[in-house]
């Protein structure tokens, strides 16, 4: 395994991470093996999947794509005992070097049957999870008076207020917060027997991947602008864009769950080399640099100046997106000649967000 550059080796807590990426809980962390496979890849922290007193029993079929680098999945929790995990996975997990974070759910009697057993098996990091807002405070409370290793309080994007939440999981003595879980309830069909893909209950599961990045940078932003705690930010991220964009909004760390499951754990290293390649770019010396870059841009009044174009045809394919998504029918291109009629344009955007090869661009 090569290993990671320094640029990306970084901190969570006191802890040393080979790379931002902490591979979330998900199927790749199905046991210590499974970890060990992550941190080899060049993750820089594991998360088991979530231990609970009973083993989880999945329906069938419960993971399915949904569009382009996203999916759905009715995968409940860890489908091995609490026991394996604190008597072999997790002590195996450290014993390769893996930097483990123990996901314990869901309830506040579960948290007092694991955290103090997950934090002796070894796990540096407890993270906590919950289905229901209400129990993940009693939670982190029971969590911080058994363990001194850091909690992080993981948020779901189905509760009505995250920004709330976080506030109260902090107030109740989390050290940092993961965000956030997958989203939903949501449902795909399969048109040809109208029955749902997935085998859960009423068909339904959780969305991840591409689909929810906007909505999780959204509310990782929110909070990164208000509070001082670490951040793992996770959801959505496929590409080593993907993860700058993360860190701008204001993440410490990197999570990663359909990204890896859709394209291999070997992705983990791809993604590693190019972040490298992408922070040398774009000039940032290190995850610290770039964590929050975006974050003083984000709290200025609206942006109502106009901005002009900039129109490169050597970049221009003629493939006409730029015409096509003109609701106003302001944009016209003949061969590479391009025009704007700046009497309908409402200067909205979209023909330089849609251009594929950078030919169109604003001027800010
Ligand atoms: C198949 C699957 C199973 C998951 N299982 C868990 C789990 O057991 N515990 C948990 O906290 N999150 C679980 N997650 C949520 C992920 O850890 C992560 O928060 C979410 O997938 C968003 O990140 P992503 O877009 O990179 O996948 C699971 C996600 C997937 C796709």
């Amino acid at each position: 395994m090569a290993l990671p550059s320094a640029r990306l080796r970084t901190r969570l807590f006191d802890i040393e991470l080979q790379s931002p990426f902490v591979l979330g809980s998900g199927p790749l962390s199905y046991d210590g093996h499974g970890m060990i496979r992550a941190h080899k890849a060049g993750a820089g922290a594991v998360t088991t999947k979530t231990i609970r007193d009973d083993p989880a029993d999945n329906p069938f079929p419960h993971m399915a794509v949904a569009g382009r680098d996203s999916m759905v999945n009715a995968e409940k929790w860890s489908d091995i005992s609490g026991e394996a995990w604190v008597g072999s996975e997790i002590p195996r997990a450290k014993d390769a070097g893996v930097v483990v974070i123990g996901s314990v759910g869901h309830t506040p009697a579960e948290a007092e049957h694991w955290v103090s057993r997950v934090d002796e098996a070894g796990a540096d990091i407890i993270e906590l999870v919950s289905y229901q807002e209400a129990t993940l405070v009693p939670m982190i409370r029971h969590a911080k008076s058994v363990s001194r290793k850091p909690v992080l309080a993981k948020l779901s994007p189905n509760w009505p207020d995250p920004f709330a939440s976080a506030k109260a999981a902090l107030a109740a003595g989390a050290d940092g917060l993961t965000a956030m879980d997958s989203l939903g309830p949501a449902l795909r069909i399969d048109i040809a027997t109208a029955r749902p893909l997935l085998g859960g209950s009423r068909g339904e599961g959780w969305l991840t991947g591409s689909a929810i990045k906007p909505i999780i940078l959204g509310h990782v932003a929110r909070i990164a602008a208000a509070m001082e705690a670490p951040i793992v930010g996770i959801g959505g991220v496929m590409t080593a864009e993907d993860a700058v964009e993360m860190l701008m909004a204001g993440a410490d760390a990197v999570g990663i769950c359909t990204a890896p499951l859709l394209k291999g754990i070997e992705w983990i290293t791809k993604l590693n080399d190019r972040l490298e390649a992408l922070l040398e770019k774009l000039g940032y010396a290190s995850i610290a640099e770039v964590s929050g870059a975006a974050l003083a841009n984000l709290r200025g009044p609206e942006d109502m100046e106009k901005f002009g174009f900039r129109f490169d045809p050597g970049l221009c394919t003629s493939c006409g997106a730029c015409v096509r998504s003109c609701a106003y029918e302001s944009r016209t291109l003949e061969g590479k000649a391009m025009s704007v009629d700046e009497r309908t344009c409402r200067y909205c955007g979209l023909c330089s967000s849609v251009c594929p090869t950078g030919a169109l661009t604003l001027e800010r």
